[in-house]
């Protein structure tokens, strides 16, 4: 008996007139009726880091005929990671999100030991926002000791982030293409804020035929305009206030092209400059692509575009802005 079949013989018995052997019926209904919809709670959002338990899961959904959206994060979620999560609940009926700190896609002075964990908010955020399954293997369940196979990609990742992040977009490729083989979803959600990114990703999909419709979704602000990333959690408060000059020259750039501007350099210098009067802050790169290709472009034409990476002391932010022109 399913759980709504049980709240209709319930709803009925509390209707009829009870007698005692109605009233035990009744009890013994109550306590049914409160395990079948713990156990719909408990299949709302399971949480595992075996590659089988996954499968077997997805294939009984599909089974039943649903669709699938895969969220593709690295934990430490926040309210970016849930606007992508609730989209893909939306648009699918169960949704995987996989929470693995990806080691191959950090170089060797990278962040790797440091960077922030916390599974038991993750569940929350994901119980919230409407995951039905968190795949969070450990390292070894996602790579063999002898592993030797890559997803290596030309020209697309290597530029902006890949000229600092040389072996970067190898890793993310990779694992994004053993996820999309462990969960085969309908649709993958990423973030606009790692507009390379999902250049890179959008490419793969094509040049290698995968089977998976790529959902880009849009940059989530905090109220002060610093773009959300779990790195925002490396900064101090001093580091936190210089941070601000991404989103600034974000938005001086954006107005300048709604104002007509189409020449990059013009763009371009206005932008560094609100970046080097801060102090605290490093230019890695500011630039202006297509947004397709990242091939540089000296116009606004066309699907561009303009991204930066900054570093604030140590830690390294990313910005963008995309415009259709
Ligand atoms: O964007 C990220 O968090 C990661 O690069 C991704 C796509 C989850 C791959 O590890």
């Amino acid at each position: 008996m399913n759980h709504a079949c049980m709240s209709e013989c319930y709803g009925r018995l509390m209707t009829s007139n009870a007698n005692e052997k109605c009233e035990a019926f009744r009890i013994c209904l109550c306590v049914l009726w409160r395990r079948a919809a713990e156990a719909e709670r408990e299949e709302i959002m399971e949480i595992t880091g075996k590659v089988n338990e996954v499968r077997k899961q997805v294939k009984e959904w599909r089974r039943q005929g649903l669709t699938v959206g895969l969220v593709p994060t690295m934990g430490y979620l926040h309210d970016g990671h849930k606007s992508l999560i609730v989209r893909a609940a939306a648009e699918n009926d169960r949704v995987v999100v996989s929470d693995f700190v990806n080691p191959i896609q950090f170089g060797p002075n990278e962040d790797l030991a440091t960077y922030p964990r916390d599974i038991e908010a993750d569940k929350k955020l994901c119980e919230e926002a409407g995951a039905a399954l968190i795949f969070h293997p450990e390292p070894e369940e996602m790579y063999a000791p002898d592993f030797s196979t890559y997803v290596e990609m030309q020209k697309v990742s290597e530029g902006l982030c890949g000229k600092t992040r040389p072996t970067h977009f190898r890793g993310v490729c990779t694992v994004v293409c053993k996820l999309f083989n462990i969960v085969s979803p309908d649709r993958a959600y990423f973030g606009q804020k790692d507009a390379q990114q999902m250049a890179v990703i959008r490419r793969m999909v094509r040049d290698l035929n995968m089977d998976v419709e790529i959902v880009g979704c849009p940059i989530i602000r905090e109220a002060d305009g610093l773009a959300r990333s779990s790195r925002n959690t490396y900064l101090n408060e001093a580091q936190r206030k210089a941070a601000l000059v991404l989103s600034r020259a974000v938005f001086c750039g954006e107005e300048m092209m709604k104002n007509g501007e189409r020449d990059a350099g013009a763009i371009l210098k206005a932008m560094r400059e609100i970046i080097e009067a801060e102090p605290l802050a490093k230019t890695d790169y500011v630039e202006m692509v297509d947004a397709d290709t990242i091939e540089p472009v000296t116009r606004a034409e066309g699907r561009v575009l303009t991204a930066m990476a900054v570093y604030i002391g140590k830690t390294r932010l990313i910005d963008n802005f995309i415009v259709e022109l």
